[in-house]
């Protein structure tokens, strides 16, 4: 993917307490700990430096504590170290020994005696300090005393010292470096400081021997006293989405070939950025958002979905930012795009929380398009609180409203029997039981809706009674956007740099929707477009309507997943009996779409909500394994607000759970 992995130099081990492992030309560098077999990442970049002397030259971990005390003693140090360990999966004690601690205070702080003896007792070495604080009871103490500049504002956590050989001490950041094991990521990502932490780079470093990917996460404890409702919120982001500083490869070996790094955040993510998230790394996209199955990945390898028996798909086009939140427990949230369900059915599939908000509700410049009619940005969560709480900051002052008051609830809920009920009984079981704890906890009722006979008796075009005609139209609004804005000038940019060498290789996919494309004209999309709003129109008139007090007048319920069924990676395997294609077919086989372009086409948001899982026999491990099941909910556009109001709900009721990640979501 155009990444540098720069193979590096293995260096001796240095004095304790960290053991160096790796370190580039440039003087990023990995490191270890006696006591543990994680791995650390302190970059390049320096975040602070001072003069003093006298101080050892190899790197030394520092740790800051920051606390409002003036006096501080053994049990105030004490419960700081508790404290951080609890909340921190960067920072742990076994940091002191040998190393530096900075304690950041107000300037008459005082230390009392039992302070020193914390000190010696912890085994720190160098204790820095900013001139205001009375270090007279250290003096008997073999703690190397360091004066440094007043004006420091580090946040607590984890870091790094060393001293130049030009006198400078510089403090840098610590990463901690977690394996990529389910090959989820592409590349994982460090904020350059002083860049507002809009610029970011690759973290071109691995250990010899391994070829995961390494996925950098800053410590917990850089966002204590932060004000940003989203300080250190630890993000992966679709290669769809630039990122300054990064390459942006969409899927394509090609694309990230000829256009390399990008020079600007995408909109979008310097959004989450500014609210205080830190972009850890770069997850694999199939190739320009296509839809594909994961054996029609050529330039990418499919990543891994944890469930079950770790073999099952996980859809397409978001599928490494759904497995990654399913599979990590260091990562709270991952970006994914929506346009005809990449990402509410990756989110079925691996059982994760997955939002499509309303259609144009996100500035999308700086994302690589694909049917710009319904492109949506999207992301998955694990955590019900943590969904809502970035849905409702993340779409906020959307150019489009997504927040419609609404008085109440809707008491409708919408059941399309075209779609229900599921090939698996048991997962059949698990909606039946939403649907009953609807009724019962929240006054609802289940209005069951023939969506074809609907179509049928209301549209007169003969086209929205054709799902075959239908989904043809519907495929042209992607593939005029993505072969005039992607293909097009990717082709004319790999010729110019790679004269004689034809077509850039890409993934069959988008290869033959190129080719279908090249006699499209404007007129062939405007016609696709004013079918699309045809569609949407009927459905929003006659299925799912706008309403003054509960903002939809029902709620649509829905399966985005595979019906209960497992579906494997390997295509074969999905003819076996007991198995599915991931596309299911609608039952009856009406005159209507799949249950993934209702939304798509009529610009509705859609929640995925995780909240059951069914057993299996798998083919790969023999034995019964667990597959997640989601309930999607679809509402009227602008009704973001009242669905994301109704998961606070659900989770306040206990229906709404957080998930687990590995082999099973509960
Ligand atoms: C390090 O890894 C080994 C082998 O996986 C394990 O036995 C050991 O407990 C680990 N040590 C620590 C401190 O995590
Ligand atoms: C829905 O309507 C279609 C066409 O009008 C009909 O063929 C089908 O049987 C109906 N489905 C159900 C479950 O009633
Ligand atoms: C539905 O559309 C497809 C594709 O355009 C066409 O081949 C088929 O004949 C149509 N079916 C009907 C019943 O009109
Ligand atoms: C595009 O038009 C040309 C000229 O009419 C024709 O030969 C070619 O087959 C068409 N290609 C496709 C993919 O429709
Ligand atoms: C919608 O607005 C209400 C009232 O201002 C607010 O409480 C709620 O959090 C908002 N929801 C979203 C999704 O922004």
């Amino acid at each position: 993917m155009g990444l540098k992995h720069l193979l590096l130099t293995a260096t001796a081990a240095l004095a304790a307490p960290i053991s160096l492992l790796t370190s580039t030309s440039t003087g990023a560098f990995t490191f270890t700990l006696p006591s543990s077999n994680a791995t650390y990442y302190s970059p390049l970049a320096h975040i602070h430096t001072f003069s003093s002397p006298s101080f050892p030259t190899s790197p030394l971990p520092l740790t800051v504590f920051k606390t409002p005390s003036k006096l501080i003693t053994a049990s105030l140090l004490s419960s700081l170290s508790a404290s951080y360990t609890s909340q921190d999966d960067v920072w742990n004690p076994s940091f002191l020994p040998g190393g530096a601690l900075a304690i950041s205070c107000p300037e008459d702080a005082v230390f009392d005696s039992s302070a020193a003896d914390w000190f010696v007792k912890s085994g720190v070495k160098h204790l820095l300090h900013s001139g205001g604080i009375d270090t007279s009871t250290l003096s008997k103490s073999s703690i190397n005393v360091l004066l440094q500049d007043p004006k420091w504002n580090l946040k607590p956590g984890l870091y790094t010292i060393s001293f130049t050989a030009e006198g400078v001490v510089q403090i840098r950041e610590v990463y901690r470096l977690y394996r990529d094991s389910y090959e989820a990521f592409l590349f994982g990502t460090t904020p350059v400081p002083g860049t507002k932490a809009m610029r970011y780079e690759a973290v071109e470093i691995f250990i010899p021997g391994t070829q995961d990917v390494w996925v950098p996460v800053p410590s917990r404890l850089y966002a204590l006293g932060d004000e940003r409702p989203l300080a250190g919120v630890r993000v992966g982001l679709k290669d769809i989405y630039d990122l300054e500083g990064t390459v942006t490869g969409g899927g394509s070996r090609s694309y990230a070939e000829v256009y390399g790094v990008v020079g600007e955040t995408a909109v979008s993510v310097k959004r989450l950025v500014e609210l205080g998230a830190v972009m850890v790394g770069k997850t694999k996209t199939s190739q320009f958002a296509h839809g594909a199955d994961p054996w029609q990945f050529v330039d990418v390898h499919y990543p891994w979905n944890p469930r079950g028996d770790g073999y099952l798909t996980a859809a397409s086009s978001s599928s490494g930012s759904a497995a990654a939140i399913a599979a990590y427990e260091w990562l709270d949230i991952t970006i994914g795009s929506d346009t005809r369900g990449s990402v509410r059915k990756p989110a079925a599939l691996v059982g994760s929380y997955g939002i499509r908000p309303t259609w144009g509700s996100m500035d999308l410049s700086g994302v690589i398009p694909l049917a710009t009619e319904m492109d949506t940005a999207g992301f998955f969560a694990r955590d019900p609180e943590l969904f809502v709480k970035i849905s409702k900051l993340w779409f906020e002052d959307a150019p489009v409203p997504v927040n419609k008051t609404f008085a109440a609830f809707p008491t409708k809920i919408i059941y399309p029997l075209d779609y229900f009920p599921v090939k698996n009984p048991a997962a059949q079981a698990i909606f039946d039981g939403f649907i009953a704890t609807l009724e019962t906890e929240l006054g609802m009722v289940r209005t069951l809706v023939n969506l074809s006979a609907t179509i049928a008796a209301t549209v007169s075009n003969p086209i929205l009674k054709n799902s075959t005609a239908f989904q043809l139209s519907s495929n042209r609004l992607a593939e005029y956007v993505s072969y005039n804005q992607v293909g097009i000038p990717l082709s004319k940019t790999w010729n110019a740099a790679f004269p004689g060498t034809g077509a850039p290789p890409l993934d069959p996919n988008p290869r033959n929707a190129f080719r279908r494309s090249v006699n499209l004209t404007e007129d062939d999309y405007q016609t696709a477009v004013t079918l699309k709003n045809e569609f949407r129109d009927f459905f929003l008139t006659n299925v799912l309507r706008p309403d003054e007090k509960t903002c939809s007048d029902g709620i649509m319920v829905l399966d985005m997943g595979t019906g209960g069924l497992p579906s494997y990676r390997e295509q074969a395997l999905n003819s076996l009996p007991g198995a599915t294609a991931l596309s299911v077919t609608v039952p009856g086989g009406g005159p209507n779409m799949p249950s993934n372009y209702l939304a798509s086409t009529a610009g509705c948001p859609q929640v995925g909500i995780p909240v059951g899982q069914v057993s299996y026999v798998s083919e790969i491990s023999g034995q019964e394994e667990m597959l997640p099941i989601n309930v999607d909910l679809v509402a009227a556009p602008g009704c973001d607000g009242m669905l994301l109001a109704l998961v606070e709900k659900l989770a306040e009721i206990g229906v709404a759970r957080g998930v687990k990640v590995g082999r099973r979501a509960f």
